[in-house]
C-alpha cells in the first residue's frame, strides 16, 4: 500500500457545498443490497456523526479564531455527508432490520479490528466487546422474526452467525470497571488510534440509534429490550473511548478525526460492490483529504511538529468487512466466561471477588428480570425454541456454552436455565 493521505490534495473545502438533491436523493434496495454495503453505510453514518459532534464540542472549548473558522465551515460539510449516507437506507427498511445491520457491523468490524490491532491490550478489549454485540445480534434476531416474520439471514446473508454469546444480562457493569488503560500517544501506532476512534464512532451511533428508535414498537418487552441493549452500548462507548490518550491536544485530536475519516472512506471505496455507493465513497474521500490538509496545517502551526508523528505516512485500513465466523467462534468458545477485572484487566467468572462491583449493578438492574431473557422465553413459547444460525457443531455446543457463560452469584429471575435451554435446543425451528 502506498497512499500517503498527507500528500493527497483532495477537494478544497471551498468546493464541497452540495444541493439538497445531491445530499438527499439516493437510497439502496433493502432486498438486493449486499450486507456489507449496508454495514459500510451504517458505519460511515456513525463516523460522520462523530466528526460533526466532536467539532461542535471543541468549538465550545477554544478561542483560536482560525480553528473556529475551520470548524464552522466543516461542521456543515460533515453534517451533509452524514445525511447522504444515513439516508441511503430505504424508507421500507424496518427499525429491527436496521438494528440487525447495526449489530452485524459491531460483530464483523470488531473482529476485523481485533485481528489488525498491534496493541495486545486494545485487542483484548475489542475481543471482550465483540462477544457482547454478538449476543445482541442473537437477541434482536428473535424479535425480527417475531415482529416482522423475517429470517435474520435475509439481513446477514450467511456472513455472520446468529448464536447466543455472553448473555446480555451480564453486559451490565459498574461503569467505573469499564474504564480501560489509555494508550500512550507518543508510542501508539496510527493503526491503534484509528481503530479505536472508528469503533467508538460505531458504538456511539449504535447507542444513538437505539435511543432514537427503541420506542418505535408497541410491544413492551421489545421496548425494554432496546432499553437494555442501549444501556450496554452506552457502556461500550465508555469502555472504548477510555482507551484513547486523554492528553492529546485538540489539534492532535482534530488531525486524528480527519485522518480516521480518510482511512474509512478509503477502505469503503476500495471494497465497495455497489456502484452508487462507491461513487459517494470516492467523492467523500476527496472531501476528507481536503479537511485533512487544513487540519494538518493547523497542527503544524500550533504544535510545531510534523503530522506524520501522529498519523504516520501510510493509510490505515480500519473497516474491511468480510465473514468472521471462524474468528468469532474461537473467541466465543474461549472467552464467554470472561468479565471485567478489578484492575482495568479481565478475569474469568470463578476468579471474581465476592464484592465485584458489577454484581450490585446486575442485581439492581435485573431485579425484575432481564428483557433479553424474556425475549428467548417468548420465542420458545411460540416456536418451541430460539433461532440459531450456525454450523451444527456450534449449535450443539450452545447449552454447554450457556452453562459456561452464566454467573453463579447472579442470575436474573427470568433467566433461561441450562436445563430449559438444553430441552428447547433439541427442537427444530420451523421458519
Ligand atoms: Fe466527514
Ligand atoms: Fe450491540
Ligand atoms: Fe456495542
Ligand atoms: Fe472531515
Amino acid at each position: 500500500m502506498s497512499f500517503n493521505a498527507l500528500k493527497e490534495k483532495g477537494i478544497d473545502i471551498s468546493r464541497q457545498l452540495r444541493t439538497w438533491h445531491d445530499i438527499a436523493h439516493r437510497h439502496f434496495n433493502k432486498v438486493t443490497v449486499d450486507c456489507y454495503s449496508r454495514t459500510r453505510q451504517i458505519l460511515m453514518n456513525g463516523i460522520e456523526i462523530e466528526a460533526w459532534n466532536f467539532k461542535h464540542n471543541i468549538a465550545r472549548l477554544t478561542d483560536d479564531e482560525e480553528l473556529l473558522a475551520f470548524l464552522a465551515q466543516t461542521k456543515r460539510l460533515e453534517d451533509a455527508q452524514q445525511t447522504t449516507i444515513n439516508w441511503f437506507a430505504p424508507a421500507d427498511q424496518s427499525v429491527l432490520e436496521t438494528t440487525l445491520g447495526y449489530e452485524q457491523v459491531a460483530v464483523d468490524l470488531t473482529a476485523w479490528l481485533a485481528q489488525n490491532e498491534p496493541d495486545e491490550y486494545v485487542k483484548e478489549t475489542f475481543d471482550f466487546g465483540l462477544l457482547e454485540d454478538f449476543d445482541h445480534l442473537y437477541r434482536y434476531s428473535q424479535w425480527a422474526y417475531m415482529v416482522h416474520g423475517i429470517n435474520p439471514d435475509e439481513i446477514v446473508q450467511g456472513k455472520t452467525d446468529i448464536m447466543l454469546s455472553r448473555p446480555t444480562q451480564y453486559h451490565h457493569n459498574c461503569n467505573v470497571l469499564r474504564l480501560r488503560k489509555p494508550y500512550d500517544k507518543t508510542t501508539a501506532k496510527p493503526q491503534t488510534k484509528v481503530n479505536i476512534l472508528t469503533l467508538v464512532s460505531g458504538e456511539q451511533q449504535t447507542h444513538n440509534y437505539y435511543a432514537e428508535h427503541g420506542f418505535a414498537y408497541g410491544n413492551e418487552t421489545l421496548r425494554e429490550t432496546y432499553a437494555e441493549i442501549k444501556d450496554v452500548e452506552e457502556e461500550h462507548v465508555t469502555m472504548y473511548e477510555s482507551l484513547i490518550d486523554p492528553t492529546e491536544s485538540i489539534y492532535e485530536k482534530l488531525l486524528l478525526h480527519e485522518f480516521t475519516e480518510v482511512c474509512n472512506y478509503y477502505t469503503c471505496m476500495r471494497d465497495e460492490v455497489d456502484d452508487k455507493l462507491k461513487l459517494v465513497w470516492e467523492e467523500f474521500l476527496a472531501f476528507e483529504l481536503g479537511h485533512l490538509q487544513v487540519a494538518a496545517e493547523l497542527f503544524k502551526k500550533r504544535e510545531n511538529r510534523e503530522p506524520e508523528e501522529v498519523i504516520g505516512a501510510e493509510i490505515v485500513i480500519p473497516c474491511h468487512f468480510e465473514s468472521q465466523k471462524e474468528y468469532v467462534k474461537n473467541i466465543l468458545t474461549t472467552e464467554i466466561d470472561k468479565r471485567l477485572g478489578t484492575d482495568k484487566n479481565y478475569a474469568k467468572i470463578d476468579k471474581l471477588p465476592d464484592n465485584w462491583a458489577s454484581y450490585e449493578v446486575q442485581k439492581a438492574l435485573g431485579k425484575d428480570g432481564a428483557p433479553t431473557e424474556m425475549t428467548i422465553r417468548l420465542i420458545s413459547e411460540a416456536k418451541k425454541r430460539d433461532i440459531i444460525l450456525a454450523d451444527e457443531k456450534l449449535k450443539k455446543d450452545a447449552p454447554k456454552l450457556l452453562a459456561k457463560g452464566l454467573e453463579d452469584k447472579f442470575q436474573a429471575p427470568n433467566t433461561v436455565s441450562v436445563d430449559e435451554y438444553t430441552k428447547m435446543s433439541k427442537e427444530e425451528f420451523e421458519m
